[in-house]
């Protein structure tokens, strides 16, 4: 039986596999600095799909105080079509709402362009910004180093 719970220590190897598998990582990103970062702040938003054990899908969600985003959405290929992602969004969007979070949000990468049919029919309404970034600490093979003094 499949079941959305929070994430737990025990799963990191499976989720950062099924991230892997699903495309999602990059050279940049640390997927498990990412995950230690993520235990620090809302660990109760960063969800995984089961299914009677096995980690078969992933939603790390998060509130600014303004609006909730959502980040490393995927579901297992043995999985897919059968309602695990939008399971997932929806758990992750009650849990949002529930903290007074008036509006979620993500990002997609621009070469994903076949994922956004799913978010349309998930009633997301996309709009147009341009979107800009900073990286603060660099994950290299040595471990996060700070740019800050
Ligand atoms: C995108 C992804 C998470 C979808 O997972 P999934 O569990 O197969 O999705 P669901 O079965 O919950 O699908 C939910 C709905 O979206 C639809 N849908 C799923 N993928 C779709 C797509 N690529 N285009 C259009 N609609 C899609 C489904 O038909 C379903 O609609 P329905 O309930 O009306 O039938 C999965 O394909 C994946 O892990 N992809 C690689 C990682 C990725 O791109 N993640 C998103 C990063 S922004």
């Amino acid at each position: 039986m499949i079941e959305i719970r929070a994430f737990t220590p025990a799963d990191e190897d499976p989720v950062v596999a099924l991230w892997e598998e699903a495309g999602l990582t990059r050279p940049w990103n640390d997927p498990r600095a990412d995950i230690r970062r993520k235990l620090t702040v809302q660990p109760e938003l960063f969800l995984v799909a089961v299914d009677d054990g096995p980690v078969i899908g992933s939603v790390m969600a998060g509130y600014d105080g303004h609006r909730g985003w959502l980040y490393y959405l995927a579901t297992a290929p043995s999985h897919r079509g059968r309602g695990v992602a939008r399971a997932l969004v929806a758990e992750a969007e009650r849990l949002l709402a529930q903290m007074g979070c008036p509006k979620v949000q993500l990002m997609v990468r621009p070469d994903n362009t076949g994922v956004r049919g799913l978010y349309d029919g998930l009633g997301y309404e996309p709009f147009d910004t341009w979107a800009t970034g900073k990286r603060l600490i660099v994950d290299g093979p040595g471990g996060p180093s700070s740019s800050a003094p």
